[in-house]
């Protein structure tokens, strides 16, 4: 990676079937990284169906690949984070959010936002991350333009700038308008320059009528937004919005302009002491992602940790902030979206892929030597708490290990009751209920199976003075659990039962998140 090089590093935010994978093999095509499309259909594929996906999951090395893309051009390295496609929330979506720099929004003309999107949108805008809009699918029947921009204008109040205009859409579809360079972007990927919006030649081109209608549209479109104000798309207030089609190749040679042009570089990471600047000397980074057993074989696992400050090198000694462990990082992964390079350098924003075996969890801290803690990076209360029930009683020990390994990959919740034997499992998402049974069989050989558990929701709870905790656990320990890292947490029976008992512990806290300490 050429250190001169700027980083744009991002994530696409989209409700499913918005078009986020075709996008994303449009912007590797366009940045050289692919040569062919399909390469990215297999993942587009595993929203599908809970078993598609699964089975596609299995095969670990396509989704650590597609994990991460990263390609170069003009000079900027993009690092493009996927994000889980399905629908449920998954705590690894927002984790990987916390380690871009700025988010493409991708909505569906005919549908606008839709609930993933909005709520991934949430996340965004808890960090201020800066977004640009794609609304994509303007060569199918769609919604009005001007409804869209208010739509994302009132629903996410934010400010909306155009950067493209649809020129007809669905069947009278003839191009998309940019307003920059005066040019008719066509469908298939062609070109028409112009020397204004006022260019008779743009009535030979689309026909007076409709041309007439389209000066309109535009005059009022340019007049009834801001004009681009890219401080303020920098502070995550304004959106700029591209009109185009991903499948036809419509405006997505502009968005990576845009990207090049608005989205900002490295940011400073939040973390305490202070928040770490991109251009401190000594390497800094945390670890967002980790995944296993992308061999069944060997019990390997690949930490992805999102590089804040400094130039790593290949063979560099790295300290676990929280262990004080020193890492000696010999073969690091860069993900360049064809295949998986060794890394002999990384920089600020670049993603490196950490091989190790288990050591490294969600949430980590890795500098050369500082004591600094990256924030923002929490463990979710799991929404959904079942026991979980062996049925080969033979395979104990497997089922332990292999619910720590998932839980160490913050896929799970493992949480152990006070009282009696049976594991806890907690997730944000059925649907990982489902993807569990299926990893417990296929990679650790052990047939088991869920039981409703008496509770619904888990709390961890945490007091200022320690005598006020350690007396709340004792009287109420049936209804208590450790995580895995030994913390204290509450499992209430349901939302009413959590509020009642919070509201008669005003001593204690009951957090639905957790940071490691
Ligand atoms: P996702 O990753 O956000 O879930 O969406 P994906 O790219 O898989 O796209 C969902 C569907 O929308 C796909 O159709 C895809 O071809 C289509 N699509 C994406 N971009 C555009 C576009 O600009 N215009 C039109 N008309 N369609 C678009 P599908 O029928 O579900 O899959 P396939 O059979 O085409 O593979």
């Amino acid at each position: 990676m050429a250190a001169t090089n700027e980083r744009r590093t991002f994530a696409i935010i989209s409700h499913p079937d918005a078009g986020k994978t075709t996008l994303t093999e449009k912007l590797l095509l366009a940045g050289g990284a692919i040569h062919i499309a399909g390469e990215v259909r297999a993942r587009g594929d595993r929203r599908r169906a809970a078993s598609d996906w699964m089975k596609i999951e299995q095969q670990r090395g396509i989704s650590v690949t597609s994990s991460v893309m990263t390609f170069e051009r003009d000079d900027i390295t993009f690092n493009l984070l996927d994000t889980p496609g399905h629908e449920d929330f998954s705590e690894d979506t927002y984790r990987t959010l916390t380690a871009v720099d700025s988010a493409v929004m991708v909505i569906d003309a005919a549908k606008g936002i839709e609930a993933q999107t909005r709520k991934l949108f949430e996340v965004c805008r808890l960090r201020d991350v800066p977004i640009i809009t794609f609304v994509n699918k303007v060569d199918r029947e769609g919604r009005d333009a001007f409804a869209l921009m208010d739509e994302v204008a009132d629903t996410l109040a934010l400010d909306v700038t155009p950067l493209t205009w649809p020129v007809g859409m669905g069947g009278t579809l003839k191009g998309v308008w940019d307003f920059a360079s005066h040019s008719l972007l066509l469908p298939g990927g062609g070109v028409r320059r112009f020397a204004g919006l006022a260019d008779p030649a743009l009535d030979a081109a689309i026909g007076a009528d409709e041309a007439a209608a389209f000066r309109e549209e535009a005059a009022l479109a340019l007049g009834g937004y801001g004009a681009l104000d890219a401080e303020s798309y920098r502070a995550g207030n304004q959106t700029p919005v591209l009109f185009g089609s991903a499948l036809r190749d419509l405006t997505v040679e502009q968005l990576l302009a845009a990207l090049a042009l608005l989205a900002p570089g490295p940011r400073a990471q939040p973390a305490l002491p202070a928040a770490v600047m991109p251009d401190e000397p000594e390497v800094a980074g945390f670890v967002f992602k980790v995944q296993a057993n992308m061999n069944p074989q060997h019990r390997d696992r690949i930490a992805f940790m999102r590089l804040c400050s400094g130039r790593f090198r290949r063979g560099m000694k790295l300290k676990q902030v929280s262990t004080g462990k020193m890492i000696a990082v010999h073969s690091p992964i860069l993900f360049m979206a064809r295949d998986r390079n060794l890394a002999e350098e990384a920089f600020p924003g670049d993603i490196i892929g950490i091989p190790n075996h288990g050591v490294l969890r969600v949430g980590d801290t890795l500098t050369e030597g500082r004591m600094l803690n990256f924030t923002g990076i929490p463990n979710f209360a799991p929404e959904i708490l079942r026991r979980v029930r062996l049925l080969d009683p033979t395979r104990s020990k497997q089922l332990r290990g292999a619910l720590t390994d998932m839980a160490e990959e913050g896929v799970t919740q493992l949480f152990r009751p006070m009282i009696g034997s049976a594991w806890i499992v907690g997730v944000v998402g059925a649907l990982q209920l489902d993807v569990l049974i299926a990893r417990l069989e296929a990679e650790y050989n052990v047939a088991a199976e869920f039981e409703p558990s008496p509770f619904e929701t888990a709390r961890w709870i945490s007091a200022d003075d320690p005598a006020v905790l350690k007396a709340f656990v004792e009287a109420n320990r049936s209804a208590c659990a450790e995580d895995r890292d030994g913390a204290p947490v509450y499992l209430a029976r349901d939302g009413w039962e959590l509020k009642y008992t919070a509201d008669r512990n005003p001593g204690l806290r009951f957090s639905a998140t957790r940071e490691r300490a």
